[in-house]
């Protein structure tokens, strides 16, 4: 039985990879909504149906555990998946706790980049006023990174100077933490890790995520049983993102 990974794009191929290097006895399938990337743009309505349809074909796959490897579609989608399906569904939200956590000595604010719709949602709201007991987090939708990153733009020039474009209203020196809650973000990890000021560390939900479906894993008593393989499918059953995805991840494993 494999593990899904899921997302608009090729966005949660970042957590996947953090779920290969921790689980080499697992074998998985990872899933891209083609057909709907971008998720951001879109509403909460939309993107719910659309995550529904990619679960039902996913579960027709021999599957023991579901992951939302895609923060957009975990805030929308979570809930009613888990009321659907019978198997495990593990989400991941932006990482404010821990943000929160490494400024508290400091007194640096931290500042959560992530899809409008993520942004926008009820569950994003509650968990900030949860862990900000001090009002030290702010958000910033990024949603033209999601094109740029489905293009496989890696370039520094362009993509820097977006990125200085988009901070240009933050003070960064009084920041300590930038945290990228959507999965599309980290492939621009080391180019914001170069052009940021040195004191701010950069971070996402990818090994909190990995450690829960860990922990569910060993709950239900499924682990291991594979051998580190990965299928990847559409949702557009298109052989040219089928070959955008193996670049994806050859770029991220060669990094
Ligand atoms: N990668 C996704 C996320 O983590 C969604 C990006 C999008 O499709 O807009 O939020």
């Amino acid at each position: 039985m494999s593990i899904a990974f899921f997302d608009s794009g090729i966005g949660g191929l970042t957590v996947l990879r953090e779920a290969v290097r921790r689980l080499p006895n697992e074998d998985f399938i990872f899933f891209a909504d083609t057909l709907h990337v971008p998720y951001g743009p879109k509403s909460r309505e939309e993107v719910t149906r659309y995550v529904h349809e990619a679960a039902e074909r996913m579960l027709k796959q021999d599957i023991k555990a579901l992951v939302l490897a895609c923060n957009t579609a975990t805030s929308v989608a979570a809930e009613t998946l888990r009321q659907s399906y019978p198997v495990p569904v593990i989400g991941m939200e932006p990482a404010v706790k821990p943000a929160v956590e490494m400024n508290e000595a400091s007194g640096r604010r931290v500042l959560v980049l992530a899809t409008e719709l993520t942004l926008s949602q009820s569950k994003y709201m509650e968990l900030v006023s949860r862990v900000d007991d001090h009002g030290i987090v702010d958000s910033l939708p990024m949603p033209e990174l999601v094109q740029y990153c489905e293009q496989l733009n890696l370039n520094p020039a362009e993509l820097g100077s977006y990125f200085r474009s988009k901070f240009q209203p933050f003070d960064l020196d009084e920041y300590g933490t930038i945290v990228l809650g959507c999965t599309h973000y980290p492939y621009y990890a080391q180019l914001l890790k170069q052009m940021l000021p040195p004191h701010i560390q950069v971070i996402d939900g990818s090994a909190g995520t990995v450690r829960r479906l860990m922990g569910i894993l060993e709950q239900q008593g499924t682990s291991g049983g594979g051998s580190g393989q990965i299928r990847f499918m559409n949702s557009a059953d298109d052989p040219a993102y089928q070959l955008k995805l193996e670049r994806a991840w050859h770029l991220l494993n060669t990094e």
